[in-house]
C-alpha cells in the first residue's frame, strides 16, 4: 500500500505537558494525562510516490511551505527510514476546528500522520510505536493516539516515552465545553515555549510536584470523583500558566474573557454546579462538565462577554484509519 488515510482527535490536557528534557526528541520533563475530543478532528491522507520529485503538504486546500512542511518531511523522513523506503509523499490534511487556538491542532494533525504515514509505507506498528512516532513530531500527540482517557509516561528513553489509555471513551461521560475568546494564530508557538520553560524559577517545582499531580488526577478519573477532578486541572492548568508568565520572554496567553471565565467557573462550581477549567497555549477556555449539565454550562459560558463561541465535545476515540 503506498496510500492511506487517517483520522485523530485533538485532545486536552488535564496535567499539563511543558517542557522537554530533549527539544529534539520531545521527550518531556513530566509526564501528562488528557482526553481525547470527540467530534473535532484532522483527517489526512498521505501518498508515497515514485513519480513526485519532493515532499508536499496541503492543510484545508492551501498549500503550506516553510517550516509548516519541515515538520511534516521530519516524520516522513522516520517513516521512510523504518520503511526502508525513499518515495516522497503528498499529504492532504482537513481539520473541521480553528488552528493555532489553544485547541492543540498539532496533536490531532501529528497523530493522524503518524497513523496515515505508517501505514500509506506498509508499516504496521504497535499502538506505543505510533505514540512515539506522533511524539516525534508534537508532543501532545503521542496522546491523541490511543482511545478515551490517556496517560503519556515520560518514559527513560526515546523508545518507553508513549502514552496508553487508562480508561475507555465509555468510562466517564464528561464533556469539554471551550470557550472561543480568540480564534487568532498564538504569536509564540508551544515548541518555542517548551524550550524556554526551564527559564522560570517555578519550572522545577512545577515538575518536582508532577507525580502527585498526575496520581491524583489518574485517581479521580479512575473513580469518577469530580470535585477532586476539577480541584486538580484547574491547579495543573494554574500552574502550567504561572511558569509561562514568569519565563524569559514571558508569555500571557490570557485575555481578559479568560480570566473572566475562570472567575464565573469558580462561582458556578461553588453554587453545585459541576464545572472546572483547564487552558493550554492560547487564550480559549475548556470547561469541563458531566454530560447532563453540557447545556446549561455552554449558554452560560454564551452569555460571558467576549466569549465568541463555543464548541462542545465529549470523549473521543483513538486514531484510526478511515
Ligand atoms: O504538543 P505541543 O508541543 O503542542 O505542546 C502542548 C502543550 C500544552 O497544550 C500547553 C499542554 C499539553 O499537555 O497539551
Amino acid at each position: 500500500m503506498s496510500i492511506a488515510t487517517a483520522q485523530a482527535h485533538p485532545n486536552i490536557a488535564f496535567i499539563k505537558y511543558w517542557g522537554n528534557r530533549d527539544d529534539n526528541l520531545r521527550l518531556p520533563v513530566n509526564g501528562s494525562i488528557s482526553m481525547n475530543l470527540d467530534g473535532l478532528f484532522t483527517r489526512t491522507t498521505v501518498n508515497f510516490s515514485a513519480s513526485i520529485s519532493t515532499d508536499s503538504l496541503l492543510i484545508n486546500s492551501k498549500s503550506i511551505t516553510g517550516k509548516g512542511l519541515d515538520r511534516v518531511s521530519y516524520i516522513l523522513d522516520l517513516v521512510r527510514e523504518m520503511a526502508k523506503i525513499n518515495e516522497k509523499a503528498e499529504v492532504t490534511s482537513e481539520n473541521n476546528f480553528p488552528a493555532g487556538a489553544g485547541i492543540a491542532s498539532s496533536a490531532a494533525a501529528f497523530a493522524a500522520l503518524a497513523l496515515a504515514s505508517s501505514r500509506a509505507a506498509g508499516l504496521t506498528l504497535s499502538e506505543a510505536q505510533l505514540s512515539v512516532l506522533a511524539r516525534r513530531g508534537s508532543g501532545s500527540a503521542s496522546r491523541s493516539i490511543p482511545a478515551g482517557f490517556v496517560e503519556w509516561q515520560m518514559g527513560q528513553n526515546e523508545a518507553d516515552s508513549y502514552a496508553f489509555s487508562i480508561a475507555p471513551v465509555d468510562h466517564w461521560n464528561l464533556v469539554d465545553c471551550v470557550a472561543i475568546v480568540s480564534s487568532s494564530h498564538k504569536k509564540i508557538g508551544s515548541t518555542e515555549g517548551h524550550a524556554i520553560a526551564g527559564t522560570s524559577p517555578l519550572q522545577n517545582a512545577r515538575v518536582t510536584d508532577a507525580p502527585r499531580r498526575i496520581e491524583i488526577c489518574r485517581n479521580a478519573i479512575l473513580k469518577k470523583d469530580f470535585e477532586a477532578f476539577a480541584n486538580i486541572i484547574e491547579h495543573d492548568s494554574d500552574m502550567m500558566h504561572s511558569v509561562m508568565m514568569t519565563s524569559n520572554p514571558p508569555l500571557m496567553y490570557w485575555q481578559s474573557a479568560t480570566v473572566e471565565i475562570f472567575h464565573q467557573v469558580r462561582e458556578w462550581r461553588a453554587s453545585g454546579l459541576p464545572v472546572g477549567y483547564t487552558v493550554d497555549a492560547g487564550a480559549n477556555v475548556h470547561v469541563l462538565c458531566l454530560g447532563e449539565y453540557a447545556k446549561d454550562v455552554e449558554k452560560r459560558l454564551r452569555e460571558i462577554p467576549g466569549v465568541s463561541n463555543v464548541l462542545v465535545a465529549g470523549v473521543g476515540g483513538g486514531a484510526r484509519l478511515v
